[in-house]
């Protein structure tokens, strides 16, 4: 399997052997760090990482598995540098590339990350679009495969806003690896046509389905992973809320879903998450509209059946593989 080169914007563009190699990939990698094999093998490289939303889980990821490698990186966000203002996508793109192996690029428009990714020499790393979040579902995957030891065959249902990047990631990732993927929202949250469709296509061919239902109770019926998102993403303005909080409160993430779900049913999040009081915005969501949890309760964050936090580390671990196939870097021992 030969990567090199190769830009990674959306999972549309993978193969399901190639997703699966970075999937096997991540999985060494993990396992040399966990043993403390190291596996610096790059120094003199260097990566830029933009990022014009915010992040906990991405930049670290990134920040972590480029140091891993040996690569160094050089963090950029919209108030210290010229993108956007006085710099236009397109020339960003041809001067990072003169001084960088790699560029992830985290922001708003899909097409913001194709064009940098037209116009740059080297590969770019969707960290992040309002449509798609495509390292997020490898970590997801990696989480999903290490508990179930496989991922064909398995049912994933996705409740809230499905119209947006994890919704739609999900589908997508569903339908390329044969996968079983529902989305329970009510009809207005449901992704755009267009890629159910272009979905619909992709899971014919792997043997994978496409559901969209507002029933909660069929919905969640027998699956085998339960996920969420927050019911208001970055870059969203505020008066949305509370049209959200309406529509979206039916298709929270309780116990019971979890037990309609049955036994073997786990609980994942890309998180953030407002399952508590504990922040500053689920504060203000709580004196505003007196709830003190959204998307998902708390009893099913912290229960034993929610995986989180293993799938909040696989970020790292399945970006150091993105990065390391992409930049074509072989490491000893490692496929
Ligand atoms: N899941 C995720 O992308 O988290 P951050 O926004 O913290 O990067
Ligand atoms: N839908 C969320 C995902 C955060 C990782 C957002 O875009 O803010």
């Amino acid at each position: 399997m030969n990567l090199k080169g190769r830009d990674f914007l959306t999972l549309k563009d993978y193969s399901k052997e190639e997703i699966l190699y970075l999937l096997d990939l991540a999985e060494a990698f993990k396992e040399k760090k966990k043993r403390g094999i190291p596996t610096d093998t790059e120094h003199g490289k260097n990566i830029a990482l933009i990022f014009e939303k915010t992040s906990t889980r991405t930049r670290c990821a990134f920040e972590v598995a480029a140091h891993d490698l040996g690569i160094s990186t050089t963090y950029l966000e919209p108030a210290s540098s010229q993108i956007g203002k006085k710099e236009s996508i397109a020339d960003t793109a041809r001067v990072l590339a003169r001084m960088y192996e790699g560029i992830e690029y985290r922001g708003f428009g899909q097409n913001i990350v194709e064009e940098l990714a037209a116009y740059s020499s080297v590969p770019v790393w969707n960290g992040l679009t309002n449509e798609d979040h495509p390292t997020q579902m490898l970590a997801d995957m990696l989480t999903i495969r290490e508990h179930f030891g496989r991922l064909e065959g398995l049912r994933l249902v996705y409740l809230g806003d499905a119209r947006y990047n994890m919704g739609n990631s999900y589908m997508i990732t569903c339908a390329k690896l044969g996968m079983h993927f529902v989305a329970c929202a009510p009809e207005s949250y449901f992704p755009d046509p267009k890629l159910v469709a272009e979905c619909e296509d992709m899971a014919t061919l792997s043997g994978g389905t496409i559901t969209l239902t507002e029933n909660v109770t069929v919905g969640t019926r027998n699956a085998d992973i339960i996920c969420t998102d927050v019911w208001v993403s970055m870059g969203e303005p505020d008066d949305v809320w509370e049209e959200r909080i309406k529509s979206l409160s039916p298709y929270k993430v309780t116990q019971e879903i979890m037990d309609n779900a049955g036994e073997k049913a786990v609980f994942l999040h890309c998180l953030p998450s407002f399952h508590d009081l504990k922040t500053e915005i689920g504060k203000k969501i709580f004196e505003k509209y007196g709830i003190n949890e959204m998307e998902v309760t708390d009893e099913v964050f912290e229960s034993d059946r929610s995986l989180v936090f293993p799938e909040a580390e696989n970020r790292m671990h399945t970006i150091k593989a993105v990065i390391a196939a992409t930049l074509g870097i072989s490491v000893p021992g490692i496929l």
